[in-house]
């Protein structure tokens, strides 16, 4: 069995001060667990807060995403060496909000994960379908393309996949465990047939996961980890994510 991972992506939340508010509560709630691993994606603003209240534990530190260049003219955007000097060992790649409001294609994120992995960056990479692409059985095809565009010329080392259906982000509607499970079995059978070591690659479902849904999702055996949002700004609710997982 994969170890479980379980990462907080907080989106647009929480200034440096709640940041360190957060991590001080979080800290002694899941103190000697060590059968899962534990990443927090803060906005870059609250990575170098974060980093020096984690440093002294194993849980990891993500940036939520990355530009493809090294560095440069690119007003407002962060490198890949400016996250890893915040204490990053991570980074999410292609969350749909990027897709969808910042307009990243495959070929984008495929730079991304290009950039990130050269500099030895893990990489939590994200995919998933809408709802209309849902209902109108396109949920494979959709797969199909975003993991072939997303990880063309790239072996899987260091990189995770999350499936995150679009139309279970933030809206409460969770996927059934056995809608997960087919995605996730889908995924890894896409990873077998066109990379090496799929068998160790984790893939996290996201969308609307809950202290209340982690154990039946975690009990789906093609499910390693979750990538959760709104109930990881709580540290009791994402402590009780963390434990519901092993
Ligand atoms: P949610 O977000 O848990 O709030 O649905 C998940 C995500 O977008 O990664």
């Amino acid at each position: 069995m994969l170890k479980p991972f379980i990462a907080a992506n907080w989106k647009m939340n929480k200034t440096v001060g709640e940041t360190e508010e957060f991590i001080q509560s979080f800290i002694p709630m899941i103190e000697g667990i060590t059968d899962a691993d534990i990443l927090i994606a803060p906005p870059y603003t609250s990575l170098g807060a974060a980093f020096r209240l984690l440093q002294t534990t194993n849980i990891k530190l993500a940036g939520q995403n990355v530009h493809y260049e090294e560095k440069g003219a690119f007003t407002g955007e962060i490198s890949p060496a400016m996250l890893l000097a915040e204490g990053c060992s991570d980074v999410i790649i292609g969350h749909s909000e990027r897709r969808q409001y910042f307009s990243e294609t495959d070929e984008i994120v495929n730079k991304k994960v290009k950039t990130a992995r050269k500099n030895s960056l893990e990489v939590i990479l994200c995919i998933g379908e809408s709802l209309q692409e849902r209902e109108g059985d396109k949920t494979f095809e959709v797969l199909d393309r975003q993991l072939t565009g997303s990880l063309k010329d790239m072996q899987m080392a260091g990189i995770s996949i999350a499936y995150e259906p679009i139309w279970a982000i933030g809206t409460g509607k969770t996927a059934t465990p056995g809608q997960a499970n087919e995605a996730h079995a889908f995924i890894r059978g896409w990873l077998k047939k066109n990379k090496d070591g799929a068998e160790r690659v984790r893939i996290l479902y996201g969308g609307s996961v809950t202290p209340e849904n982690i154990e039946i999702l975690m009990a789906q055996p093609e499910v390693n980890g979750a990538l959760v949002g709104g109930a990881s700004l709580k540290p009791d609710s994402f402590a009780k994510i963390v434990k519901g997982s092993i």
